[in-house]
């Protein structure tokens, strides 16, 4: 899909590669909303004729407050594009608000906006739904089991909204990166460590590098849309030889992380 004179949401747009986006976005021609739980003023105040709004997206009425706004703002919303994103917890012991809070931005963020959105595109005909899901929604994200099951819960409602609605007009995209250099990768959490593991396998790209290869997905409609072009042979690799795969996820992770 061309963006020029196109109406985008953009969450998780406050820095990193949710504001890389809008930037990329606006500069094809996009109309831009961009949603944070960090006001994105400063970056909407550079990209003229965009709109900040500030919202919490871990209930369903944050984002329907959203789509309502965005939509009092622009009328009809022709993308919307679910990446905020949460890096929490390490395994099954953590407490239940960090798997609570993990679901609720990095999956169910994406079902209730297309809860909110797909009426009016499937009357339509027409809408463009994208989602930042990870590398580790393909594989894993070695040091946070939260991470790696609403990673992998994002993809799958990706790909089911695809399989079940692409007839009737709707497109999808899920953005599936390795190392990003952003305040994610770079925090000391658990992913923190687990950051280490990334910048360890890959090339760690920049959020403006990534927008780029974003944006010609968008153009060539494509469901995954893989920066890391490595990933889709590590996910081949996965499905052929599962046992050999773990068994090398193993190495690295006593390797970088010592256990
Ligand atoms: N950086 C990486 O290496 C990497 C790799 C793969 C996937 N990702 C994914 O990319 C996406 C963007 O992350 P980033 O790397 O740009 O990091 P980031 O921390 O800069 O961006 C995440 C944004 O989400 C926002 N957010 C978090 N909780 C929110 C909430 N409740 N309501 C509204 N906004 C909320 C944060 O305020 C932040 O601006 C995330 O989904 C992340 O999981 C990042």
């Amino acid at each position: 899909m061309e963006l020029s004179d196109r109406h985008v949401v953009i969450t998780g747009a406050a820095g990193g590669i949710g504001s890389a986006l809008a930037r990329r976005f606006h500069a094809a021609g996009a109309r831009v909303i961009l949603a944070d739980q960090v006001a994105p003023t400063s970056v909407a105040a550079s990209l003229p004729g965009s709109i900040a709004v500030q919202v919490d997206l871990s209930s369903e009425q944050g984002n329907i407050d959203l789509i309502d706004r965005a939509e009092s703002e622009f009328g009809t919303i022709d993308l919307f594009f679910a990446n905020a994103g949460v890096a929490l917890g390490t395994d099954p012991m953590d407490d239940e608000e960090v798997w609570d809070l993990s679901f609720a931005i990095n999956t169910h963020a994406h079902r209730w906006a297309a809860r909110r959105l797909l009426p009016a595109w499937l009357e339509r005909g027409e809408g463009y739904f994208c989602s930042t899901a990870s590398a580790a929604g393909l594989l894993a994200q070695i040091g946070s089991a939260p991470y790696s099951l609403t990673k992998h819960a994002a993809v799958a409602f990706a790909e089911w909204m695809s399989i079940t609605y692409g007839a009737r007009g709707l497109r999808v995209s899920c953005l599936c990166p390795q190392g990003v250099n952003t305040n994610m990768l770079a925090q000391s959490s658990p992913i923190g460590d687990g950051g280490e593991v990334v910048r360890s396998v890959g090339a760690v790209l920049e959020p403006d590098v990534v927008a780029d290869i974003v944006y010609q997905g968008i153009l060539d409609e494509r469901l995954l849309i893989l920066p890391h072009p490595e990933v889709a042979d590590y996910l081949k690799f996965k499905a052929t030889e599962p046992e050999k795969w773990v068994a090398g996820m193993q190495r690295l992770q006593r390797r970088v992380l010592g256990y």
